[in-house]
């Protein structure tokens, strides 16, 4: 039987019972495949690694070893709730790697997006395989691969970027939740005990804000960047309906803006904010929902006190023709 093939006779998991179901089963299977053997895991704080890490928890306690690469592109809040959720809660073996400015020295000057995709992926498959070579005894590497990466793929979860790693660090490798679908990995997360804005979490682009701060990335517009990001999460989040998408980004340039010093106006030139919602089933296809203008208003009083902004756009894109990210 093919083991990437879903079987026919496999639920969909849409309740909290078969999610409990399919937590036992997994449970007794990663027992069996590792037994006391250690296993690796790129825990970025997504869905799907994140349900990876609390099943591997669950079954192999310790002998699980997350690795968390903080690359300097991730969301205000981010890394810390990993910390706080692995480590401190569920009692993880975690390492926490600080490669903020090895990330962002690399890619000082890189304005080309291909090129910064590139210098992102590479740069996490080596400090990955720095941090996997340090450690002894690993013999396994798990990965959040799900079930439309298999369809769309050839299996490689190519936003974890580990399907590179070098020839002396290929492991065997655990996939508890290859077969499930996006929903159904929720609910399983939500059984775990993960909390709701992990487990119900946007989707999030590998390179993180590093589309979002287009051209070349600079760390006062990354850091503008961030704040602006959880004051529209934030606030579209208090929304009836949650768009399917929802951030911001800065572009590289600057437009004129005017400041008061002692009633006396002066011109300076700062950064405009872009605030994006998208809805789609798909993401090929995108639509754009209505933002009340009063919610607007609110993020733009608050983006402007950023230091650097001094503009708010929204874009009301749809795609085709523009793509959901900037870059
Ligand atoms: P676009 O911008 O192509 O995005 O309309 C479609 C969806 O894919 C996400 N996205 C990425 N995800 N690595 C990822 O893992 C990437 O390089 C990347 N670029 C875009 C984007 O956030 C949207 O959900």
């Amino acid at each position: 039987m093919d083991s990437n093939k879903r079987p026919d006779s496999m639920k969909r998991i849409d309740n909290e019972e078969l999610a409990k179901e399919f937590i036992d089963e997994q449970i007794e299977a990663i027992k069996a495949q590792v037994g006391d053997k250690k296993v690796l895991l790129a825990l970025s704080g997504g869905v799907d690694s994140s349900v990876v890490a609390a099943l591997l928890i669950k079954a192999i306690g310790k002998n699980l070893v997350c690795v968390h690469v903080n690359h300097g592109l991730l969301r205000k809040g981010e890394p810390e709730q990993v910390v706080e959720v692995f480590q401190n809660q569920m009692n993880a073996n975690l390492i926490y790697v600080d490669a903020v400015d090895r990330f962002l020295d690399k890619l000082a000057d890189v304005a080309d997006p291909e090129k910064k995709r590139k210098i992102i992926g590479g740069e996490f498959i080596e400090v990955f395989a720095e941090e996997a070579s340090k450690l002894e005894g690993i013999s396994f590497l798990a990965q959040g691969t799900i079930y439309p990466d298999i369809l769309e793929s050839d299996g490689v979860k190519a936003h974890h970027n580990v399907g590179g790693l070098p020839e002396d660090l290929q492991f065997e490798l655990v996939e508890p939740i290859k077969l499930l679908y996006k929903d159904e990995v929720r609910i399983v997360g939500k059984v775990l005990g993960l909390p709701d804005n992990m487990v119900y979490r946007q989707p999030f682009p590998g390179p993180g804000l590093g589309v979002r701060c287009t051209g070349a990335i600079t760390r006062d517009r990354l850091e503008a960047l961030r704040e602006a990001d959880a004051i529209v999460r934030r606030e579209i989040e208090k929304l009836p309906e949650t768009p399917w998408q929802y951030f911001c980004a800065i572009p590289d340039y600057q437009t004129t803006g005017i400041k008061y010093v002692d009633g006396k106006g002066e011109r300076y030139m700062g950064w405009p904010c872009i605030i994006r919602a998208v809805n789609t089933t798909d993401a090929v296809k995108v639509t754009v929902p209505e933002i009340p203008f009063d919610v607007l208003c609110k993020m733009r009083d608050e983006i402007v006190k950023i230091p650097g902004i001094n503009r708010v756009f929204w874009d009301i894109s749809e795609k085709p023709v523009a793509t959901i990210e900037m870059e």
